[in-house]
């Protein structure tokens, strides 16, 4: 079974439910007249996104990005499209939707990516924050939970593409992964 995989459960679906709402209203609050788009991340913002989504009360689009970044070029701010926006984002307020952050690059990329295509404004929404990792300066404006340092699986995040669909937060058992 996928669970006896895991050593520890960070996070409990419950908790994880309970913040979403919080953040769904904060967006709710912050954007109230206006229609932002949420951009998410493929494919580890999934659940994240659709748990948010339940309890957004506004005209909001939905689009999906997925990118990865060429090594070594974080500071050109280079990214490999995989999959790119549906739609022209010129003028619009860009909300990204994403399931860590971990270094920053990932996000100091995507944010720049967005603004070049005549974003009006980006925030980040992330489910998961390690601070202790960040590389490049970048703070999300929505954080569901701070975590330590450890390497996380479920409620999208994977390990070797798999995991995602565990309900929860879990640290990987380490001989799994080391
Ligand atoms: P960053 O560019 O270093 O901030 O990387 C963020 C990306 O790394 C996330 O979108 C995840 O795909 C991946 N990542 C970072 N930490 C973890 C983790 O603990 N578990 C699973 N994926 C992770
Ligand atoms: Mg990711």
């Amino acid at each position: 079974m996928l669970i006896d995989d895991i050593a520890e459960i960070l996070i409990t679906e419950e908790e994880i439910v309970a913040r979403c709402k919080q953040l769904s209203k904060e967006i709710n609050n912050e954007y109230h007249d206006r229609q932002p788009i949420m951009v998410a991340l493929l494919k580890g913002s999934v659940p994240f996104l659709a748990e948010l989504l339940k309890n957004i009360d506004l005209a909001v689009e939905v689009d999906f990005l997925d990118v990865s970044s060429y090594a070594g070029t974080e500071s050109t701010g280079e990214i490999n499209i995989r999959k790119d926006l549906d739609r022209s984002i010129r003028d619009k307020e860009i909300i990204i939707v994403e399931d860590i952050v971990d270094t920053g690059r990932t996000l100091t990329t995507v944010k720049k990516y967005l603004y070049g295509k005549g974003a009006k404004s980006v925030k980040v929404a992330t489910l998961l924050d390690k601070k202790s990792r960040r590389v490049v300066e970048i703070e999300a404006e929505y954080i569901g939970f701070d975590i330590p340092d450890y390497f996380v699986v479920g409620f999208g995040l994977d390990f070797n593409q798999k995991y995602r669909n565990l309900p929860f937060i879990g640290v990987l058992k380490k001989e799994l992964y080391s």
